[in-house]
């Protein structure tokens, strides 16, 4: 049965990832960037290096749960930590606010100009991640990093004093930062405060064994994966919305010189765009009125579709064009470091408010809900995953069950003759009256031809629920951390 399954799954395609064969067969032909060029050397390489067959589409599915999985568990598992500590401390309110964001006249001074960065979906890359282009060091080299709103620490791929053969031997496959070649690069002393106490969150190391010693991370993820290194101040350059490029110094990164974990696969490293103190997004987002936004490409795209993500308003890139207007909702900062939290006050199917009880959305005791670009399916707390579900499996009461090897889709159906119109539209109400109104192939997902299934998760109560990327795509999603202000709206991202 299994082995079966394993067959019709090898023909068809699966949403989270494009045919990855036929992509390798159309990778020599023309009209194809760089971007698809790298990425497919990784697998083949990789694959072939470790004497592997190329996964099958499923097999990839599954790893993808199975990495949200384990990070949804973490999630709430810092929820816990974070609130425990909370009620020690009882400070009255956890939000913090950089001093740079708050000034107002600041932000006005910076006008309408913005940074960007080319956004890809990981789909490319075989994951459910969306990544970033960006280029770090003096001179500039351009790396791919995944872009990740639940991780503080920004580092990519990188070697440090780093001599003799070994080091002169080029890896193939994957881009390494040389750290010795950039004339930028400062690492942070051991003996600092900053790497003593401020970069404590971000796992720095005590290991001091001189006073000029680079402070030592071992940075730790969600997911189980890991990232070891060294910080370092670097100058990292990206470009504006009026054509020319700015360069910023002084930014925190990680000099990573060894990684594991699935969650990387096919990129040189992570933005954090996480709110803390020394994440890429605040820093960045200072120079830029306190606001970054992103927009997602469908994992369905063609392979030259790319968005961007925007440090400054939204509203100065044209390109960005929203079909309805935006929304706007409190964004709440500082409870689920470093995550972005959301005060949500219900879900509606088929214009129906269901019956969940109001802790599931307190982000204050221990529920809550958070938006999240690192997970693609959406997780929902056992009290609002049972209405959800049973309230769109009635709708789909005339279509033939599937039995697919997915554990954690409970529901997939045999999607011949399926008509979106069939199914009562969902929509999440936040608690000051913003509505999020999501497509439907948002939740009833595309896992192969013919077959589709519900795009919901359970995840334990009490916890969080998390709001993944396949459900923000299409829209535009801006973060004003100076405001604590997040804003949506649909958009072709294009
Ligand atoms: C904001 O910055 C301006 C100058 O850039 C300064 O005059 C003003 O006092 C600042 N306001 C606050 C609240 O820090
Ligand atoms: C941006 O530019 C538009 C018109 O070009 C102007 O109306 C708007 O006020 C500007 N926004 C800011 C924040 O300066
Ligand atoms: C683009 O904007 C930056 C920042 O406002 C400014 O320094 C630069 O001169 C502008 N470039 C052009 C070509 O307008
Ligand atoms: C690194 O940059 C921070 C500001 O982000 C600064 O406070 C610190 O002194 C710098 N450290 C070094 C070693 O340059
Ligand atoms: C971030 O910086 C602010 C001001 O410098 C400080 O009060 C706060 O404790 C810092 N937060 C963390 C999580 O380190
Ligand atoms: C992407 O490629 C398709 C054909 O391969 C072409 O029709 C389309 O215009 C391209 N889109 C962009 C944005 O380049
Ligand atoms: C779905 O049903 C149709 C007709 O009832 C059948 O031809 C097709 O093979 C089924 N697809 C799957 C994936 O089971």
């Amino acid at each position: 049965m299994y082995r079966q399954q394993r067959g019709f799954f090898l023909f068809i395609f699966l949403f989270f990832v494009v045919i990855f064969l036929e992509k390798c067969s159309k990778g020599h032909g023309e009209s194809v960037g760089t971007k698809l060029e790298l990425i497919h050397r990784h697998h083949f390489r990789r694959n072939r290096a470790n004497g592997m067959q190329p996964m099958t589409q499923l097999e990839r599915l599954r790893q993808l749960l199975h990495s949200d999985t384990i990070r949804q568990r973490s999630i709430s598992e810092r929820l816990r930590l974070q609130k425990s500590r909370r009620q020690v401390l009882e400070s009255p309110d956890a939000t913090y606010y950089h001093p740079a964001c708050t000034n107002s006249s600041r932000r006005a001074k910076n006008g309408n100009v913005s940074g960007e960065m080319t956004m890809y979906s990981g789909a490319d890359f075989g994951t459910g991640q969306y990544f970033v282009s960006f280029k770090v060091g003096s001179p500039a080299r351009r790396f791919m990093l995944i872009a990740d709103t639940g991780s503080d620490l920004t580092w990519m791929n990188c070697k440090y004093r780093c001599h003799g053969a070994k080091c002169r031997k080029k890896s193939r496959k994957r881009r390494v930062f040389q750290a010795d070649h950039s004339s930028s690069f400062v690492t942070v002393p051991c003996s600092s405060r900053m790497c003593k106490i401020e970069l404590a969150n971000l796992f720095s190391l005590a290991r001091c064994p001189s006073p000029h010693t680079p402070c030592a991370y071992d940075y730790r993820y969600s997911d189980g994966s890991a990232a070891l290194g060294i910080f370092a101040n670097e100058t990292v350059t990206f470009g504006l919305t009026n054509g020319t490029k700015v360069r910023i110094h002084n930014m925190l990164v990680g000099c990573s010189e060894s990684s594991t974990g699935q969650s990387f696969q096919g990129a040189d490293g992570v933005m954090g765009l996480g709110y803390s103190n020394y994440s890429f997004a605040l820093k960045a987002a200072e120079k830029f009125g306190g606001k970054f936004s992103y927009c997602l490409v469908d994992h369905l795209s063609p392979q030259n579709v790319s968005s961007y993500l925007i440090f400054g308003s939204h509203e100065s890139v044209d390109y960005v064009t929203t079909l309805h207007r935006m929304q706007h909702t409190e964004l709440v900062l500082g409870v689920i470091n470093p995550f972005y939290a959301v005060n949500i006050k219900g879900i509606s199917i088929g214009s129906i408010m269901l019956k969940i009880p109001a802790e599931v959305w307190n982000v204050n005791g221990v529920g809550g809900m958070i938006l999240d670009s690192g997970s693609s399916l959406t997780f929902l707390t056992r009290p609002a995953y049972q209405p959800v579900m049973a309230a769109l499996r009635l709708s789909l009461i005339s279509f033939t069950r599937l039995k697919l090897d997915i554990p954690q889709l409970e529901f997939c159906f045999n999607s011949t003759g399926f008509d979106e119109s069939l199914v009562p539209r969902l929509v999440f109400h936040f608690a000051d009256g913003a509505r999020f109104e999501p497509p439907v192939k948002s939740y009833v997902i595309d896992v192969a031809a013919g077959a589709k299934c519900l795009g919901f998760v359970p995840t334990a109560w009490p916890g969080a629920s998390v709001i993944g990327n396949i459900m923000q795509q299409n829209h535009i999603w801006e973060f004003d951390l100076a405001n604590n202000r997040l804003s949506f709206g649909s958009s072709s991202c294009t």
